[in-house]
């Protein structure tokens, strides 16, 4: 397996905050469960405001996570070859717009898979990727977005699993029962893909439409790029 590249990938992401700083593991329980601890030290150490605000736009990678989460306490299995990371962004923000910056990171990881590759991929409401093949619909992404809030800031910890570079066929036993009806880039298009510049495009896709809502509040004019490709 080939190890992610911190140096290809810098080269690459031509974003102002989002993945400029990169924090690379070979391995670690969850990318979520880091940006926590991550953010509760610096804030237990009673660091500075703009100490705080510069982790925001933080990327944390991880080539296999050992206790990667889902939703609803799901485990999310993670082995080497798939894209497992956490955005971290500093902000103030309503309980409410958790979802809806969830969406936009679906939507900019859809845009940014589209873009590069011609496969029939939708987004199921509300925040994972399946990939249509006849009637048949298989996963490929799943996002956990996950508020840590202290008095004088939140954190929103936006972690992303992509199914990049994994052949599922190859797992057995337990660990076959974890990867459910998920599919890989991989097998899709029966070549290895290039995890850095994937993960560049979804940061400068994701900076883009997060301005944008941040703007001017509507994820209207985001949404309506991906109308057509909604599987309720
Ligand atoms: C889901 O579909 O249930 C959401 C899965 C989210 C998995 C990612 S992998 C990177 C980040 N770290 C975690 O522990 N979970 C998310």
């Amino acid at each position: 397996m080939e190890y992610f590249s911190k140096k290809k990938f810098l080269a690459l992401c031509k974003t102002e905050h989002c993945g400029k700083k990169i924090l690379y593991f070979e391995n670690l329980d969850s990318t979520n469960e880091h940006a926590v601890k991550l953010e509760d030290r610096a804030v237990k150490l009673n660091r500075s405001g703009d100490f705080l605000k510069n982790l925001n736009g933080v990327l944390i990678i991880s080539e296999t996570q050992q206790k990667g989460r889902g939703r609803n306490y799901k485990k999310w299995f993670s082995p080497p070859g798939g894209l497992w990371f956490t955005l971290i962004l500093v902000l103030k923000i309503e309980p409410s717009d958790v979802n809806k910056i969830n969406l936009i990171m679906a939507i900019s990881i859809l845009e940014s898979l589209k873009d590069r590759y011609e496969i029939n991929i939708k987004v199921r409401w509300p925040n994972d990727i399946y990939y249509e093949n006849g009637k048949q619909q298989n996963k490929i992404c799943g996002i956990l977005s996950e508020l840590n809030h202290h008095d004088r800031l939140s954190f929103l910890n936006i972690g992303a699993g992509l199914n990049a570079n994994i052949s599922f066929g190859n797992f057995s036993g337990n660990e076959s029962s974890l990867t459910g009806n998920a599919v890989s880039l991989k097998e899709i298009l029966k070549k290895d893909i290039d995890r850095e510049e994937i993960l560049a495009d979804i940061m400068e896709n994701f900076e883009t439409n997060y301005k944008r809502y941040l703007q001017y509040h509507d994820l209207k004019s985001i949404f309506l790029k991906i109308e057509n490709l909604i599987l309720i």
